[in-house]
């Protein structure tokens, strides 16, 4: 049985003659996050980089809705994913013919759907966001009431920060749902003078609970800058992690929840995907087009 050695070094050499980039999500694995990535970051990151790539073949090791960004804006090149079954709970909730519905019962109220959900949904929508640029996407559309999709909670702590009226959708991320406020209370009982950081799509019981909300990246900075000495991540398991490898002096309790479409990326399948070529991500142009624009609209606020 091949060691992660050898298979990292066979990415490393795979990169160089199929001209290869890897992108990785910070809920990747160390191995990958540390190991054989060239870019990692939040979903927001990922997109920007995407947009950024300069090879042939960018290998999107996280879950399907984020290969299907990268492919919208690379069209012209090969976007593999390790595992086409690493779905999104959020992603999953709602579809092209869900959207349109609610669009018809709220006539003219624009509608940000968060980047967590399919092409097909994307292509219904005025402007996507992610976590870490809802608040900025909200306030740049200049309007009392939007709706936001899917995820109701991310929807509802955006609102709170903006005062912008939402019309939710009862999509949740089934890692970040199962946090609770007693969890936080716990935490801090048992580490005094912690800093808690919660992820947005927490409900807004958990969010409230907090120090601060923010994306995974929104995180990273917080340590980059603040060093706080004893820090609780309430987000899945990986992120704190790959902190934890980059800040040594900083004592992570670990309240983490794994997010089993993350985990289906593993070095041996990003090995295959790049021996084989496959699975190629494809989208049909008709929907494409459109998904483009609303991901477009999102990147050209800065
Ligand atoms: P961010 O990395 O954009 O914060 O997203 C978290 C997440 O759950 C992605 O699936
Ligand atoms: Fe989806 Fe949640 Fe997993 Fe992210 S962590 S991929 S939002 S289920």
């Amino acid at each position: 049985q091949a060691s992660f050695a050898d298979d990292a070094a066979a990415i490393m050499a795979l990169k160089q003659t199929r001209n290869a980039v890897v992108l990785a999500h910070n809920y990747q694995t160390p191995e990958i996050f540390h190991g054989v990535a060239d870019v990692v970051g939040d979903s927001l990151a990922l997109a920007r980089e995407a947009q950024e790539v300069d090879a042939d073949v960018i290998v999107l090791a996280g879950v399907h809705f984020m290969a299907e960004t990268a492919k919208l804006l690379n069209p012209s090149k090969t976007v593999l994913v390790p595992d086409l079954e690493a779905g999104c709970s959020l992603a999953e909730s709602i579809t092209a013919a869900d959207v349109r519905a609610l669009k018809a019962a709220h006539p003219g109220v624009p509608v940000v759907t968060y980047v967590n959900t399919s092409a097909d949904v994307k292509a219904e929508s005025d402007i996507c966001c992610t976590s870490g640029n809802a608040v900025k996407v909200i306030e740049s559309l200049g309007v009392e009431r939007v709706i936001m999709i899917p995820d109701e909670y991310l929807a509802q702590n955006i609102a709170a920060q903006t005062g912008v009226e939402v019309i939710t959708w009862p999509g949740h991320c089934e890692v970040h749902e199962r946090f609770t406020p007693a969890d936080i209370r716990t935490i801090r009982e048992e580490n005094p003078g912690v800093v808690v950081l919660a992820h947005p799509e927490c409900p807004p019981e958990v969010v409230a609970e907090a120090d601060l909300a923010g994306s995974t990246a929104q995180m990273q900075a917080y340590v980059e800058q603040r060093q706080p000495a004893t820090l609780a991540l309430i987000t899945e398991c990986s992120m704190s992690d790959n902190l934890a490898a980059l800040h040594p002096d900083v004592r992570m309790v670990r309240p983490c929840a794994m997010c089993p479409h993350m985990k289906r990326s593993t070095l041996v399948k990003i090995r295959r995907s790049l021996e084989t070529m496959t699975a190629e991500v494809t989208i049909d142009e008709s929907v494409a087009a459109r998904a483009r624009e609303a991901v477009e609209k999102m990147l050209a606020i800065r």
